[in-house]
């Protein structure tokens, strides 16, 4: 070795024995400190830790106005709060709880779902965005304002996989698939924990809500879940695992049962995976009063035994039931829970209350002036605005008479010759909506009908003396009365152009927010039809927190625009968007079925022994008689005002050994007229396994950006990880055999195909 490259490896050496030294030493201290504050505490004091209330206040100022609860936390019996906000308000508790004997920080809790003042896209609506680092960065400012107002920790991400748009929650995560979900969750995770807890702009990330609560029977919020160990681990665990990965500070367990026991009791998922298998050292909270629930469950027969499964079973702290407060002390002076037990939970709290800083001072996030700096940041909302661009997703713009109606160009709307200005009528419930841009789990704030701008102020602002506006409501969101629809087809008739804006209101998606019926509330569609009736082109735009069914316009409408709720600036990008400022470029991250019916539909079933092939097969799989098998858009759909072509895919190896790789790549050329973004998306086949394998499953992808006549080539690398999956010991293996690689624009329309040989298992 030259003496050079020596000097190198030993400097690399000593650096590396360093860092490790110091990072153990730190750990140390930590974990030492934990320790000595734990041996000063007594039975109670451990117990208060576990528990968490709501705040409540005051009508004269911000302290709760629970008598009890303030004397509980000046007794050091409380561990946390949620709901409580602002500097103000934390500050006046936190100089509570140092009044207490052993002057323990509270951690102070709130879901942080979407942004905290700069609202973003609603959770699903960014995941068509499948842009990972915009991800991150909305998560990232999300943290630094919420951190700014005094919150530690955010319930979110949400990272339950939902294949069930009936169930209202599904606005709140990543959509139905895994791999998907897992990149979302690890981008969240280092968004809201930023550089690390310890920084004053970072906050407690929490991994919810474990698990399987997004596969309820039936789509019904809360209800039991049903189903293999196998499907648990290879399609919703997954995401958690990568949340835990990414370092996630903390984990909510969740209201359903699975396979008969109460997640909240569940011993299997809270100790044996999360805290064995997967070695998480956070804490587990609870969900709001689930531990509690366990008594309807029929699991607990009152809270002196919910407590007892619960704290055995790993929920380390206790959301608003109470249960662990009334009860742990008698139960470990009973040996029902052993100190042990209450110990580690409390060795788990502690330690993010040091690494959050909050024992060196507790008030360091109640800071008024950068407080005020994050209130209204027009950086952040000139990000926001961006990320809400990426995620509304263009379903249809077919051509009309030689050309697309998107996106709008006024000189073309009102006829080339013409001196007059081009006429534009905004018909529909949402046109002059204002909050609900916002979405279910945002904030609402005093002056938010003067920060955000409904659709008609975005225009107006926009156009000037451009256009002529003309607005008709038509009907309300839910109404059955077809009062409006003479108003509206008479602005119909006087435009050369009609942007209709239909959908639901913010607040018919959510939590306990299911649905049996998902087409489009009230007499939508049939003001859709009367406007259609008057032959002028319109352009439809949804807004909703789910996948909405709208048959008739889908067939009708020669462009249609899935624009969910975009956030703060939800108004502006949508007109950014239609305006052609952008290109659009989202992909949805769930299927959408033609029909209630159809559900769960979702893009990675198993073949069956009877596998369709078109809809003619009604002998084969799964079909209905009244329904095609295929949903009425397929995951990771969504078209641009470009076009784009694969060519040239080329893998560097047809046959490989479980430790080799595979070198994919392929061309990706832009071949329209507009710059735009493309998410290329690789799914795997694996022909035959010692368990079924789906037809195709999502592996990989990249979004490229590109200009007109601008082409890349792409390289995605093809891995042992990306063939493994659970077998039927819940081992996770890669079995050799005969893969299918297909490289596509959506998980049905795949335009490039090829084959490979894994040739063995290690
Ligand atoms: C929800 C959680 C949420 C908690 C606190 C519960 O009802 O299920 O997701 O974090 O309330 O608001």
């Amino acid at each position: 070795m030259k003496r050079s490259s020596f000097i190198l490896l030993h400097t690399c050496l000593t650096v590396l024995f360093f860092s490790c030294f110091l990072c153990s030493a730190q750990r140390k201290t930590i974990d030492q400190k934990v320790d000595s504050v734990l041996r000063l505490m007594t039975l109670d004091e451990k117990i208060g830790q576990m528990n968490q209330y709501n705040g409540d206040w005051d009508a004269t100022g911000p302290i709760t106005k629970d008598g009890d609860k303030q004397n509980q936390v000046k007794k050091g019996m409380l561990g946390s709060m949620l709901n409580v906000t602002g500097v103000d308000h934390t500050r006046t508790l936190q100089e509570l709880a140092m009044q207490s004997r052993l002057k323990i920080p509270l951690l102070f809790g709130q879901d942080i779902i979407h942004g905290y003042r700069t609202i973003f896209p609603i959770p699903l609506a960014e995941a068509a965005s499948w842009d990972l680092d915009a991800i991150e960065q909305s998560s990232r400012i999300a943290a630094i304002e919420a951190a700014a107002a005094g919150i530690h920790w955010t319930f979110a991400p949400m990272v339950d996989i939902a294949r069930d748009p009936r169930w209202g929650r599904v606005m709140e995560g990543a959509g139905e698939d895994t791999y998907l979900g897992s990149m979302i969750a690890r981008a969240r995770v280092k968004g809201f924990q930023g550089k690390g807890l310890g920084n004053t702009d970072a906050i407690m990330a929490c991994a919810k809500h474990f698990a399987a609560y997004g596969a309820a029977v039936g789509g019904r919020d809360y209800n039991s879940v049903d189903m293999s160990l196998r499907q648990l681990h290879e399609i919703y665990l997954p995401p958690f695992k990568s949340a835990a990965d990414a370092g996630a500070a903390t984990f909510m367990n969740s209201f359903n049962d699975l396979n008969g026991i109460p997640a909240t009791g569940n011993r299997y998922l809270q100790r044996d995976i999360l805290k064995g298998q997967w070695k998480f050292k956070g804490f587990v909270v609870s969900d709001w009063g689930s531990v509690g629930e366990m008594i309807q469950h029929g699991y607990a027969k009152n809270n002196y035994e919910a407590a007892k499964l619960a704290a055995n079973a790993g929920s380390d702290m206790d959301m608003e039931s109470r249960s662990y407060i009334q009860n742990l002390a008698k139960l470990v002076k009973e040996g029902k829970v052993s100190t042990n037990v209450i110990d580690d939970a409390v060795r788990r709290i502690l330690k993010k209350k040091f690494e959050m800083g909050l024992f060196d001072d507790p008030f360091r996030f109640c800071n008024e002036e950068r407080e005020k700096a994050q209130w209204n940041n027009e950086i952040n909302l000139k990000i926001e605005r961006e990320i809400a661009r990426k995620s509304i997703v263009l379903l249809k713009n077919d051509l009309v008479q030689g050309s697309r109606l998107l996106p709008l160009q006024l000189s073309r709307i009102k006829g080339q010759q013409s001196s007059e200005p081009a006429k534009i009528a905004f018909i529909g419930p949402l046109v002059k909506s204002i909050k609900d841009h916002l979405g279910f789990w945002s904030y609402d704030w005093p002056d938010d009908t003067a920060r955000v701008s409904s659709l008609w102020d975005a225009f107006e602002h926009r156009l000037q003396s451009q256009a002529k506006m003309f607005y008709a409501k038509g009907c309300n969101i839910a109404d059955t009365s077809r009062a409006g629809f003479a108003e509206a087809v008479d602005a119909a008739s006087q435009s050369n152009i009609i942007i209709m804006y239909v959908g639901e209101a913010r607040d018919m998606t959510g939590e306990a927010k299911s649905k049996s019926n998902l087409h489009l509330p009230g007499v939508q569609e049939e003001l859709i039809k009367a406007v259609m009736a008057t032959g002028k082109p319109v352009i439809l735009l949804i807004g909703a927190g789910r996948p909405l069914i709208f048959n008739w316009a889908a067939d009708n409408v020669s462009a249609i625009l899935y624009t969910w709720w975009l956030g703060t600036r939800g108004a502006e990008a949508i007109a950014d968007v239609l305006f052609g400022d952008y290109d659009p470029s989202g992909k949805l991250p769930i299927s959408f079925p033609r029909e209630e019916g159809q559900i769960p539909i979702y893009y990675n079933h198993y073949n069956t022994g009877r596998p369709a092939t078109s809809d003619s097969d009604r002998f084969y799989r799964s079909s209905y008689l009244d329904l095609s098998i295929y949903p009425k858009y397929e995951f990771g759909y969504g078209l641009s005002y470009t076009t784009f072509q694969y060519s040239d895919l080329k893998l560097s190896k047809k046959r490989i050994k479980a430790n080799e790789k595979i070198d994919v790549s392929l061309q990706l050329s832009n071949t329209g007229s507009y710059a735009g973004e493309e998410v290329v998306q690789l799914y795997l086949q694996d022909r035959f396994g010692s368990v079924v394998r789906p037809v195709k499953e999502l592996k990989d992808f990249q979004k490229i950006n590109l200009k007109p006549g601008e082409s890349k080539i792409i390289h995605f690398t093809i891995d042992k990880e990306k063939l493994s999956f659970f077998n039927d010991q819940l081992r996770w293996v890669a079995e050799p055999g005969e893969f299918v690689l297909m490289i596509g624009s959506s998980s049905k329309d795949i335009r490039l195909k090829d084959e490979f040989e894994l040739v063995s298992r290690e």
